[in-house]
């Protein structure tokens, strides 16, 4: 089981993706700068990692599981057992007071599992404002996959940190996984509501500028990212393979069939 529910998590298709991953990945150091819900982490499980994304929500969870799975796992089975609409407004309201603990992060993970598709969306003051979601099951991560993130975890170091400086950290030879926002499918930006600021059409094209100097670097990459005209046009000189697969619209809950691209550079 996931730790967490995250929009463009990769879950799904990561039995599909891990035939792209350089053999001797073990060899490598391993590089994830839009981690997400780190589902190609968790199942490579590197040696050496260095893991990054924008949101610090997200990244100080991380490292309370690390550091201290336990208390989390303790924190998160009292708001499991008290689960309600009530609930779940007063852990918000706590959780944009507090600074990163323990019961912190158990209170994100609580949020993360009972908010309206488990969106995260800050408001401009970088409060979380989503509402609560009404699941009659909602599914809480236990004290076994708390201890299985830790231990993965151990070696790894976390940053919150914009992908550009990530990418700027990469060293020849070290392995890239990249797995952006994508862009929109239609012109409304269904998958970009992960940090205060989008992820549009220039980021694209920025970040794909930082993928060829990769490249010229020595580092390997392989990327996620959406079958579109845009998104081809960026990569036409590395090696694009297209996934068909069914791509869930969470904000109208509607199943698009549409492509996943996945491109490298080896
Ligand atoms: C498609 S999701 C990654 C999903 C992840 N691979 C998984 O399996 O769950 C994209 C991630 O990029 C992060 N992100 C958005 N803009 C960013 C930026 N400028 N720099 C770094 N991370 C960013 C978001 O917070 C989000 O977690």
């Amino acid at each position: 089981m996931p730790l967490l529910r995250w929009i463009g998590g990769k879950q799904h298709l990561v039995r599909r993706l891990l035939p792209f991953v350089p053999a001797d990945y073990k060899k490598r150091c391993y590089r994830e700068p839009f981690l997400g819900a780190a589902s190609m982490f968790l199942a490579l499980r590197p040696e050496r990692a260095y893991l990054a994304d924008a949101n610090q929500h997200l990244i100080q969870c991380y490292e309370a599981v690390r550091d201290t799975h336990d208390r989390v796992s303790a924190y998160l089975r009292g708001h499991a057992a008290k689960d309600c609409s009530d609930h779940y407004y007063a852990v918000r309201e706590a959780y944009n007071r507090r600074s990163p603990s323990a019961a912190q992060a158990a209170r994100f993970l609580y949020l993360n599992r009972t908010c309206f598709n488990g969106v995260f969306r800050v408001n401009t003051r970088g409060q979380f404002n989503v509402p609560y979601g009404y699941k009659d099951h909602p599914i809480f991560p236990d004290r076994d996959v708390l201890a299985t993130v830790s231990q993965a975890l151990t070696n790894a170091e976390l940053a919150a940190v914009d992908y550009q400086d990530s990418l700027a950290a990469g060293e020849p030879g070290d392995f890239f996984y990249l797995d952006p926002p994508y862009p929109p499918l239609n012109g409304t930006s269904y998958f970009t509501h992960y940090t205060k600021d989008r992820f549009d059409a220039d980021d694209q094209r920025a970040l794909a500028e930082w993928v060829w100097e990769l490249d010229d670097r020595g580092c390997l990459f392989m990327m996620s990212n959406a079958d579109t005209r845009m998104i081809r046009r960026l990569y036409r000189n590395f090696h694009v393979t297209r996934l068909p697969v069914i791509r869930y619209v969470t904000c109208k809950a509607t199943k698009h069939r549409v492509g996943e691209l996945v491109i490298t550079n080896y």
